[in-house]
């Protein structure tokens, strides 16, 4: 097993920088168009087989060094009650939406060996295949949160903040039930064989840092702290957290997620050196010519300046449009650029 990923997320010395893309595995990848052709997405999700397929793939095509689960975030959301579907070119949409305390009663608790039982199975396939550390994921409480209460991919989460304002002792019910359901969904993956965890908080960076410290900290703390125990790294990430930096560090991360928006040198001051980094190269880079991107991806690694505990990452999920030969060159740009 090749631990550099894991050393890095511990600030331990690497021989190279560790790489891999958040959205490593998907539309971007014609082998991946080819089987949703035969499958939805849910459906992959749901059987081990293909999901293990579909994680392992990016992994050998790309040479990263981590795998990420094949799954979405809402897989465990539709297994505690909630009906749901993924839409194509849209994301997760929830035709009954959570806005009162008696949509919140709705939300069943999750029990991921009986609930889910094929990500387990997946996560046991996948550690027995690769030869690098398999990272676990969930979505965090409020950015689940946000797709039960606006019924879909939001712009300004209006109807959320209005409840997490407005009414806030359901929304305190609502986000206690989603990180008791998401630690126990981590937990599962990790006793499972998965070696490091991502919370995905992608929507996060829409509030302000008192409004996020008050109504949403506390659930991804529990999250985070819950998962302590069991010794794997935690990784923490959000969109456009510039502001929320420290406070995402707070709440129990060991390695804090950041997208293109803040300089990484700028974050990482912000975060603490005492926290790993991950990020933060812009998804939009890998489409412009490789000049440009080889330009744009030295300056993330002069960020973070030679020193332990960063992991190379794009700031948000690799776009469809990308070539996956270009991918493969970036994460052979950023070994040879590292090697020491
Ligand atoms: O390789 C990997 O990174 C693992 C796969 C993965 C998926 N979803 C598969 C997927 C991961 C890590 C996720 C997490 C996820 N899902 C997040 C957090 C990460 C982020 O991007 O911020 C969020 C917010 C979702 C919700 C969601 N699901 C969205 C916004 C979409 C995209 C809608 C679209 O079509 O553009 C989905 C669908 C989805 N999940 C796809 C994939 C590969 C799209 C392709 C498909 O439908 O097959």
């Amino acid at each position: 097993m090749d631990d550099l990923f894991l050393r890095a997320c511990r600030r331990q010395p690497v021989e190279r920088t560790p790489v891999w893309f958040m959205r490593q595995a998907g539309r971007y990848q014609p082998e991946y168009r080819a089987l949703r052709e035969h499958h939805g997405i849910l459906e992959i999700c749901r059987t081990p087989e293909l999901a293990a397929e579909v994680t392992a793939l990016a992994v050998r095509q790309l040479g990263v060094d981590a795998a990420i689960l094949f799954s979405d975030i809402m897989v465990p959301v539709a297994a505690m009650g909630v009906d749901l579907r993924i839409e194509d070119g849209r994301g997760p949409v929830v035709d009954s939406p959570v806005r009162a305390a008696a949509d919140v009663a709705r939300v069943r608790p999750l029990d991921p060996a009986e609930d889910v039982p094929f990500v387990a199975e997946a996560v046991r396939i996948l550690v027995k295949e690769l030869d690098v550390p398999l990272i676990g994921f969930a979505g965090a409480p409020f950015t689940l949160a946000s797709y039960l209460v606006e019924g879909g991919p939001s712009r300004d989460f209006v109807r959320t903040k209005a409840l997490m304002l407005g009414e806030p002792k359901v929304w305190r019910s609502l986000m206690d039930r989603l990180s008791s359901a998401v630690l126990a969904y981590l937990r599962a993956q990790v006793e499972a064989g998965a070696r490091a965890v991502q919370l995905f908080d992608s929507w996060a960076g829409a509030l302000s840092p008192g409004d996020y410290e008050e109504h949403v900290l506390p659930s991804s703390r529990a999250v985070l702290e819950g998962l302590a125990d069991l010794g794997v790294p935690r990784i923490h990430f959000g969109v456009g957290t510039g502001e929320l930096l420290p406070l995402m560090r707070d709440a129990g991360a060991d390695v804090v997620g950041v997208d293109w928006r803040v300089p990484l040198d700028v974050a990482w001051d912000r975060i603490g050196h005492e926290a790993a980094i991950q990020g933060n190269l812009d998804p939009a880079a890998v489409l412009a010519s490789w000049d440009v991107l080889r330009g744009k991806a030295l300056d993330v690694l002069g960020g973070a300046g030679g020193r332990p505990g960063h992991v190379f990452n794009l700031g948000h999920g690799v776009l469809p449009e990308t070539s996956p030969d270009t991918l493969r060159r970036l994460v052979d740009l950023v070994h040879e650029e590292t090697a020491r």
